[in-house]
């Protein structure tokens, strides 16, 4: 079968090859909305390899939220409170970024606060697994709910909040790894647990 020339001008194709999907089939959201974007982790604390990828999803859409999990399992050396301000401190320069937190799953907190998007960073191969299953498990609960992957800088492609926090406790040197108001807090943080610990 051809397709009627009223409908389509180009070269003679069969109608199966230029079958179009209505949009409401699909799950990007239409280009004329907003889109918002959740970029959701534990952030204990947030390093300049987090505000890169911060830094890179402001420019992608029009409003990013950055939201901790605040009932994590992993024990956290910051309180949920604490990982927030620390990110409010250096996120106020976007002014499409904000921040939040969330319990439970995290596409009920994307519904909640209308996201399309989840944006989460690879650093390496060794990544790949867990954010695939990450991001298909959150497919299957919510289809509409895309996640979208930027590949962390190469200059930052090392660096994780749980190393950050032991190299620093080991006295080793981690500036340049996190913003200069982390490293102060962490500072603060050690010295505390030192006097306590004494
Ligand atoms: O920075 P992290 O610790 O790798 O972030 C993990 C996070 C917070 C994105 C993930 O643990 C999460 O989304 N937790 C919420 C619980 C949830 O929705 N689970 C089902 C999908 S995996």
């Amino acid at each position: 079968m051809r397709v009627p020339s009223t409908l389509y001008r180009g070269p003679a194709v069969s109608a199966k090859i230029v079958t179009i999907i209505p949009e409401s089939e699909t799950r990007l959201p239409s280009k004329s909305r907003s889109v918002i974007a959740i970029y959701p982790g534990s952030f204990d604390p947030i390093t300049n390899g987090h505000l890169d990828l911060i830094q890179r999803g402001s420019r992608l859409f029009d409003r990013l939220i950055v939201s901790v999990l605040s009932n994590d399992t992993k024990a956290p050396l910051f309180s949920a409170a604490e990982r927030m301000e620390m990110l409010r401190e250096v996120v106020g320069v976007y002014p499409n970024v904000e921040v939040d937190s969330f319990n439970g799953l995290l596409v009920d907190h994307a519904a909640g606060r209308s996201a399309a998007v989840v944006l989460r960073g690879i650093r390496a191969i060794s990544d790949y697994e867990y954010e695939l299953q990450m991001a298909l498990m959150n497919r299957r609960l919510c289809p509409q709910l895309e996640t979208v992957f930027l590949l962390a800088n190469e200059a930052y492609s090392f660096i994780s909040s749980r190393l950050v926090k032991q190299v620093f406790g080991l006295g080793g040197n981690i500036s340049g790894l996190v913003p200069p108001s982390v490293e102060k807090r962490l500072q603060r943080r050690m010295s505390k647990a030192k006097r306590k610990g004494a």
